[in-house]
């Protein structure tokens, strides 16, 4: 069964990215909590250490926050290299040169008890609201229905015209 890693207080793990995510630097905490040598980090795209847990969003909203050159901040579980999982409150900044992004750098701490319990409900609820689509949902998203649903609109039109049509020669007659 995985467990927990607890980050020591006076730990701070660090990463550095490309724009495009890919580890350039990894600190020697951030090695030592992980679980993995520094030449399995380097070079590779850091969902590396993702844990299943974390629900999509977050990332989206993380990279349209730093893309932007905004810095990010949040909680974050991480799966160990073990397979063992560590929360981080992370904080990424863009690195820019001549207001260009030239990478992203990530600081994490150890997150307090009460921040981990409220990300941990929060990834919970948002796993099971979003994302899951009911049987209705599928259904109408298949092209027949979308297919469907226009030549309703067109029938719609095409009975509305005949009803003004008929209203006229109704009006017409007197
Ligand atoms: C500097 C930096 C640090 C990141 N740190 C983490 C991290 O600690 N854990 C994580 O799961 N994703 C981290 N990400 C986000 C990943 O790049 C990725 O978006 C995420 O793991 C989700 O994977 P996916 O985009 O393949 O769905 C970081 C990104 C950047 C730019």
């Amino acid at each position: 069964m995985a467990t927990e890693i607890n980050i020591p207080e006076d730990s701070v793990l660090i990463s550095r990215t490309d724009p495009k995510g890919i580890i350039t630097y990894a600190s020697p905490d951030f090695l030592s909590i992980s679980g993995y040598e520094e030449a399995e980090l380097l070079k590779k795209p850091h969902n590396i250490i993702r844990h299943p847990d974390m629900p999509s969003q977050v990332f989206k909203e993380l990279w349209s926050t730093i893309k932007t050159g905004h810095v990010w901040t949040g909680i974050v579980k991480n799966r160990s290299k073990s397979g063992d999982y560590y929360w981080v409150d992370a904080t990424i900044t863009p690195l820019k040169e001549s207001n260009q992004i030239i990478g992203y750098v990530s600081v994490r701490k150890n997150p307090s008890r009460q921040d981990i319990k409220r990300a941990e409900s929060l990834y919970a609820s948002m796993h099971n609201t979003s994302g899951k689509k009911n049987f209705f949902d599928r259904l109408f998203e298949k092209p027949i229905f979308q297919i469907s649903k226009l030549c309703a609109s067109l029938l719609g039109v095409f009975f509305i015209s005949i009803f003004i049509n008929a209203l006229g020669f109704f009006f017409s007659l007197f």
